[in-house]
Parts: C-alpha cells; sequence; structure tokens
C-alpha cells in the first residue's frame, strides 16, 4: 500500500536519481495506483512533479515539463487513504518554505490534533492528507534547530518528527540544503535499505531497486536510516547507532518482468508449478522424512500445542482454510482459522500451548501484524508462512517458513496461493511427524505426493483454452456463484473473490451443504454455477453429495460448470460444462482445482477491458488496518 523510492548518488547535475527512482516506481506500481510523484534535490532547491491517475500520467507530465537533475531523489505511488486521488493530495508533500520534500507510505494517526496545533500557528495546508503535517513539522524541527540542511540535521529533525507521531508510517525525506542526502524512518510499514556500487537506495520493498543490486538491509521498527552516494547509517529514535541486518535477495530483475506474457497475473499463473516445487524444495529428506530446518520452535513446545490458530486476510486465509482440513486430518490437533482484523479485536483464547500461523504473501499486512504482535504478547508461538524476507511478519514471528514462489506483481494472488497451501502443508506434515500422529512412511507417501502436485497443476495451467471461451461466453453474467465441501469450500470462496477483484462482478462462494439454507435462493435460470466436485475416489461420499447439490441448482435452471476429476464419468449427468483437471490425493485437490478459476476471473475482466494486474480501488499490500 503505497509504494515509496528513494536514491542518492555523487552526482548534482545527473538526471540518474529520477530515472532510478521512476523506474523503481513502475515496479512498485502495484502497491497502488491512485496518484504519483517524484521530488528531486537539484543544485537551485527542491523540484517535484505530481498527478493524480496512474504513474503514466506522471511521466507523460515529466516530459512536458522535465526536472533537473540532483543527487537525491524520492518518488511515490499513492493508495489513497485520507483525501482523495487528486494532484494536491498526491505525494511528495512540500514545507511550506520550500525546503522539505516528504513521501509517506502509512496513517499518521494524530494528524488531525497535530494539523490543529499547526493551524493555530498561521499554518496553511495545501491538501487533505495527513501526510502534509510531517513536512511541515520537519522543516520546523530544522529551523528551529537552527542547523539548517545537512545530513545529520535531517536525520535529528527526523528522529524528533517520529517522537511526536502516532500511527504507521515510512517516511521519506529529502532537503533542499542536504544534496545527495535522503533519510528515512519506519514504524509499523516496511522499508528496505539497497546497497548499491556509489549510490544508495530506498524502497517499500527490493523490488524498487532489484535492477540495481540485489544487497540489501532490513531495517527495524522504530528506526532512522540516512543514505549518501557512500554511505548508510541507522539509528534508533533516541539516535543511538544500529546495525541493521543485511541479506541478499535470492531473485533476479527478469523475476518482476511480465516476461511476454499479457499480464504479471498471466505469468504468475504460469509459474505456479515452479513456485510449489520451490517451496517443497529441499524441505524432506531422500527417505520422505520431513526436514523443516527454519522452524525455530523447541520441539517439545510443538509437540505440547492443543491449539492451531491461522490467521490471514484475503486470500491467504482462504489457504489457512485449506490447512485447517489437512492439518486436523493428519495431526489430530484442533486448527481454527481467522481472519486477521477479527482475531486481533474479539479477545481471541491464547495460551502458550497455543500455535499462531500468520500467513501473508508480503509479510506487510497491518491487519496481521497486529494479530502476529497480539498473540506473542499472550505468550503464545507464531510461525509466519511468508514470501517476502526481510519483511516485518517474520521477523516478528517466533520462526519463519518462507514459501518460494518469487516476487508476486499483480495485486490478485494466484502463486502465493498455492506456495502458501504447500508450506501448510509442509507444517502439517512436520507437526504430523514430530508428534507421532502419522507413521514414517505414512508421511513418505504424503510426500511423494505431494511431489507429483505440481506436474497436475502444469496439466491444468496448459489447458486452458476452454476457460478462456467459457469466461467469454459467460462475461456479461451479472452474478456467478461457487460451490464446494470440504477442502472445495475455500476453493469457491477463493474463486469468488477473484472473479470479484478482477471482474467485479458479484460473485459468492458456498459450502455446498449449506445451499439449501438460503442461498439457493439466489439460483435462477441461466445464472453461472460453479461447482468443484471432489474426487470419486475421495471418502465420506463427498461426491456424492456434491453432485446432488449440482443437480439442486441444475434443476433450477442454473449453467453448471463442474471442475472435476479427469474419469469422472458421474459428473456429465449434472453439469453443462465440466472443466477437467487431474487426479490428485483429495486434501491437494485445491492446488489444481483453484487453477481454473483463476484463469477464469482473468479472462472475463480481460475481456471486459480491465486493468487485471491494477484492480480499481485495490492494492497488493495493505499496510494499513
Ligand atoms: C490484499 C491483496 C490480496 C491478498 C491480501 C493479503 O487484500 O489484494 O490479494 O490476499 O491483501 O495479503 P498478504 O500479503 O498478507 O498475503
Amino acid at each position: 500500500m503505497c509504494g515509496i523510492v528513494g536514491y542518492a548518488g555523487p552526482d548534482r547535475e545527473s538526471s540518474r536519481g529520477l530515472e532510478v527512482v521512476l523506474e523503481g516506481l513502475a515496479r512498485l506500481e502495484y502497491r497502488g495506483y491512485d496518484s504519483a510523484g517524484v521530488a528531486v534535490v537539484t543544485g537551485g532547491g527542491i523540484a517535484t512533479q505530481k498527478r493524480a491517475g496512474r504513474l503514466s500520467r506522471l511521466t507523460s507530465a515529466l516530459q512536458e515539463r522535465p526536472l533537473p537533475g540532483g543527487s537525491a531523489a524520492v518518488g511515490h505511488t499513492r493508495w489513497a487513504t485520507h483525501g482523495g486521488p487528486t494532484d494536491a493530495n498526491a505525494h511528495p508533500h512540500v514545507s511550506p518554505d520550500g525546503s522539505v520534500a516528504l513521501i509517506h507510505n502509512g496513517i499518521i494517526e494524530n494528524y488531525a490534533a497535530l494539523r490543529a496545533e499547526l493551524g493555530e500557528g498561521g499554518a496553511v495546508f495545501l491538501s487533505e492528507t495527513d501526510t502534509e503535517v510531517v513536512a511541515h513539522l520537519l522543516a520546523a524541527e530544522i529551523s528551529t534547530a537552527g542547523s539548517r540542511g545537512g545530513a545529520q540535521a535531517l536525520a535529528a529533525a527526523m528522529r524528533a518528527v517520529c517522537q511526536r507521531l502516532e500511527g504507521s508510517f515510512t517516511l521519506l525525506v529529502v532537503h533542499a540544503d542536504a544534496p545527495g542526502v535522503v533519510v528515512g524512518a519506519r514504524r509499523n510499514s516496511p522499508l528496505v535499505v539497497g546497497l548499491g556500487d556509489g549510490e544508495n537506495y530506498l524502497g517499500s520493498d527490493v523490488s524498487a531497486f532489484i535492477s540495481r543490486t540485489k544487497r540489501a538491509l532490513e531495517l527495524g521498527q522504530d528506526q532512522v536510516v540516512t543514505i549518501t552516494a557512500d554511505e548508510v547509517g541507522v539509528t534508533d529514535l533516541d539516535g543511538a547507532a544500529v546495525d541493521a541486518t543485511p541479506y541478499t535477495v535470492d531473485w533476479d530483475a527478469d523475476a518482476a518482468e511480465k516476461g511476454g506474457f499479457p499480464w504479471f497475473m498471466a505469468k504468475e499463473i504460469h509459474e505456479q508449478p515452479r513456485a510449489v516445487a520451490d517451496t517443497l524444495l529441499g524441505r524432506s529428506d531422500a527417505s520422505g522424512a520431513m526436514t523443516l530446518d527454519e522452524m525455530h520452535v523447541d520441539p517439545s513446545v510443538l509437540r505440547a500445542i492443543d491449539k492451531i490458530i491461522v490467521v490471514a486476510c484475503g486470500t491467504a486465509a482462504f489457504a489457512g482454510h485449506v490447512a485447517k482440513y489437512a492439518i486436523e486430518h493428519w495431526c489430530r490437533v484442533p486448527v481454527e482459522v481467522d481472519l486477521a482484523h477479527e482475531f486481533r479485536y474479539r479477545d481471541p483464547v491464547l495460551t502458550h500451548r497455543t500455535l499462531v500461523v500468520a500467513i501473508s504473501q508480503s509479510g506487510e499486512t497491518m491487519d496481521l501484524v497486529m494479530a502476529v504482535r497480539h498473540a506473542r504478547e499472550q505468550g503464545s508461538k507464531v510461525l509466519a508462512i511468508c514470501n517476502t524476507r526481510g519483511s516485518t511478519i517474520p521477523r516478528e514471528s517466533d520462526a519463519a517458513l518462507y514459501t518460494h514462489a518469487g516476487p508476486e506483481i499483480a495485486v490478485a494472488s494466484t502463486k502465493a496461493f498455492l506456495s502458501q497451501v504447500a508450506a501448510c502443508y509442509l507444517l502439517g506434515l512436520y507437526l504430523a511427524q514430530l508428534r507421532g500422529n502419522l507413521f514414517p512412511d505414512e508421511v513418505a507417501t504424503l510426500v511423494a505426493q505431494l511431489r507429483d502436485v505440481p506436474d497436475a497443476v502444469q496439466t491444468v495451467v496448459d489447458a486452458a483454452d476452454e476457460v478462456r471461451e467459457l469466461a467469454r461466453e459467460l462475461v456479461d453474467s451479472p452474478t456467478v456463484l461457487f460451490l464446494g465441501r470440504h477442502v472445495g469450500y475455500p476453493v469457491a470462496l477463493e474463486g469468488a473473490l477473484k472473479l470479484k477483484e478482477l471482474a467485479y462482478i458479484h460473485a459468492e462462494g458456498f459450502a455446498a451443504g449449506e445451499l439449501k439454507h438460503g442461498p439457493i435462493a439466489l439460483v435462477e435460470p441461466g445464472v453461472p454455477v460453479f461447482v468443484i466436485v471432489p474426487s470419486p475416489r475421495g471418502r465420506d461420499q463427498l461426491h456424492a453429495k456434491v453432485l446432488s447439490n449440482a443437480a439442486e441448482v441444475r434443476a433450477r435452471g442454473a449453467r453448471t460448470i463442474a471442475i472435476a476429476e479427469v474419469g469422472d464419468d458421474a459428473v456429465l449427468d449434472h453439469a453443462d460444462v465440466v472443466i477437467r483437471v487431474p487426479a490428485v490425493p483429495t486434501l491437494m485437490a485445491p492446488l489444481v482445482t483453484v487453477v481454473p478459476l483463476q484463469i477464469f476471473a482473468m479472462e472475463v475482466a480481460t475481456a471486459k477491458g480491465y486493468d487485471v494486474d491494477q484492480p480499481r480501488n485495490l492494492a497488493k499490500s495493505v499496510t494499513v488496518e
């Protein structure tokens, strides 16, 4: 949510800083795309340009009115919270004396009080944002301290101002009298440092500078960083030096390019077999025993766990919902699934015998950060399942199990979901092995079955034509319903979410058995209903029950589309269209059955002419509560 880029280099005349920042913004635009802006510290002061709308509007404005070169630059792409998406509300915000330009991600919760205080002193505000007050405060702090500009003065002012702020923020500031310097600060919102050769960078995430360097530094909570061409200094808010943790990014710039696909989402759907395979890699030995080296939670603690609560938001929560079925079945331990924003405020029962599993692609979702903190305060152990190294959620958890999906750029999550589900299976098998719920040969069989899943996913990805055709046929449907039972239920929820997010179509996912308790009233002739059909080889008559539910909607005129296993002939009597998927074990089926639904949503959105990668009103990483 809001993308932030900073650059500090040696050359006061060069346009390189602006180029680096604009390239970084292009890579970060998935975080928010309501408006964009840049500021450059030039020989003559600070020059800015900002525009409401997509980044392309800013770049056109810069072509019409180029900014002068400079050795420090910052850039911002916004997801609006306080104040609509207008030119005036776009960042950077400049102090009244023009000395300071500031960009911000997050929410300053006490901004109204600060604004009133500044207003009493005569301050005039040009925007409706919570950010502008901070630009005023920084400029005032520097002039009160009496030492204009300079890296030291700017960092000191940032520390002093941060002490007055409440809420969440990443702030980057440049000053007219501090050429070649960018100062940043973070609390609850993401900021990473890129270590270059004779220049340094700041970004909301590493994709901001991945084409320049893979060497990065993690910043902690309430830390202030100063970058120049040659130096990076980090302190806490009292000014004490801090050793930031260095790391190397394990993917390169190509991974963050579209690579010939029309959308990042299309590319990411195609990367799913690899994402699952890479997530499984190295986590079991040749005998099929689980070897989760990164589980830095004492085995005796894990053996004593009497409850697991999975917390997450959006698509990641549906991955958690799938995990519940698998972990309860394999480990015989109760698993609850909760949306992070509900969890935190419902006073959940947490003890030192509760394991909280926090699932997040970005590692920055604020609702989940708060849930993690709450769980740890209550004495529970927290395991993060995350795709982004150096991000807040794994940093603040007791242990982290990383998914290896590579960067996910499209706002709607696809490969992250599959790799999260795979990571949850790994966790379930590891716990079952550790706690003795499964025999070693049972674990080995399940591990072997899991290793076969990427090929099955590949088969579905390769067979997209039928789904594409269906999407064209159903493009004008006002409502689409999705039904599933058991692990098919979260798949139905995810299928509906994808269609809502991308195609702006009213879509609902239901537990198929719940249909008769209300939702069936929505079924009228012609309504498309997707039915996630479990394997006929599965247990507990699931297959027969779901086919009955398909028959119930079809009898009322619904256009019934079954997602069903190859060779399942019984389904033919109950569906108008059958999309085939390869046979996989029941608990692992979500990894294949969700894929046609992802493709369907993408194709409907494409047929409607919508921007698949950047759907309206959404942002990839939601760093506000
Ligand atoms: C946003 C995105 C969703 C994502 C959710 C959780 O709402 O639009 O696609 O599933 O955040 O994100 P996380 O990074 O925590 O997995």
